[in-house]
């Protein structure tokens, strides 16, 4: 019998709960024990009875690919998850290993971000441990023009994975963000490479999880799981059910763009309030009036006029028309 993979012995000691697995049943008992060495050495606490077998006592507070396999269901799409310590971008490592060609279907993941970058070449703060940070690699082969989908498909993603590990619901502010409390809770950046060869893009994702608090002027603006939720998330479990969703949904790209309309209109933070939105230099303000059928947002100006705005970004928001 061949030893089961980390992540195997993972999900079966994690399926064991309480009780112990009995070692015979796993394989060969050398190469289980050896198994058993390298996740302790990981940081797991597996208790090792003389008669009974091992029992998982308690797992490492920080980001296991194993960990995260463990726990998602065979994969249609991803093929691949790396974790890193620390590294600059997660958006840049995923965008060289696509430009060598890498086949798509992987997520790279780090504990920490040195260079974490958001939309308009602002920094997104990536701090050690307490969130999630992460890039998808994907090779769309439909037209470029139906790229900027990959936005909210990554938002859709992301929420269900939320709304599954911790019974959270955020809503969608219109494009990138992702809002729970009234703050933002996670942010998409998605950069392409859609001309010859071999294109790709690269969603990242920056999810707030443990945080307890931000800096000023963060605090006004940025929230976390944690602070929503009023409790600390595991995040092997959440980055499971997020990548769940990720697996589920990419494959039926870019023909799903009506259910996750359906979702964006549902969850639409912006809808029927006063908003500011800047594209480049220009600024204009109106009520948002949801979006439409190609995920424009529909912006009511103060003439009356109905605007239809397909970029930008929202800066002000007040409850209702002035
Ligand atoms: C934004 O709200 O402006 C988008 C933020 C995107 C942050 C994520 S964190 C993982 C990935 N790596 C980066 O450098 N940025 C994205």
């Amino acid at each position: 019998m061949q030893p089961p993979s980390d992540a195997g012995l993972l999900r079966r000691l994690r399926a064991a709960g309480d009780d112990y697995l009995c070692g015979a049943d796993l394989g060969d008992p050398a190469q289980v024990a050896a198994r058993v060495q390298v996740l302790r050495e990981a940081g797991y606490g597996i208790e090792e009875h003389p008669h009974f077998g091992y029992r998982l006592l308690s797992s490492p507070g920080r980001l296991v690919a194993d960990d995260i396999l463990s726990r998602l269901p065979p994969s249609r799409w991803l093929r691949d998850i790396l974790v890193f310590e620390r590294t600059g971008s997660t958006n840049d490592v995923a965008g060289n290993l696509g430009r060598q060609g890498v086949a798509e279907g992987l997520a790279v993941f780090a504990e920490e971000q040195t260079a974490g970058r958001g939309r308009l070449g602002r920094t997104w703060q990536s701090s050690a441990g307490e969130g999630l940070w992460f890039s998808l690699l994907v090779r769309p082969a439909w037209p470029p023009a139906l790229w900027t989908r990959l936005t909210l498909w990554a938002a859709w993603a992301l929420a269900q994975g939320i709304e599954r590990a911790t019974g959270a619901e955020p809503a969608l502010k219109w494009p990138n963000d992702l809002y729970l409390g009234g703050r933002k809770l996670a942010g998409i950046l998605v950069e392409s490479n859609p001309g010859q060869g071999n294109p790709f893009a690269v969603a990242g994702i920056g999810l707030n999880v443990n945080q307890e608090s931000f800096p000023a002027p963060l605090s006004d603006r940025a929230t976390s799981l944690r602070i929503e939720t009023g409790a600390p998330v595991e995040r092997n479990g959440l980055a499971a059910a997020v990548l769940e969703a990720v697996d589920r949904t990419c494959p039926g790209l870019p023909g799903n763009f009506p259910e996750m309309l359906h979702w964006a209109r549902e969850r639409d933070f912006l809808r029927e309030k006063w908003v500011t939105l800047s594209a480049g230099s220009s600024t204009q303000e109106g009520a948002a009036m949801g979006l439409d059928e190609d995920g424009a947002l529909l912006l009511r100006l103060a003439d009356g006029q109905l605007q239809r705005v397909t970029s930008g970004e929202v800066t002000g928001i007040a409850p209702a028309a002035p």
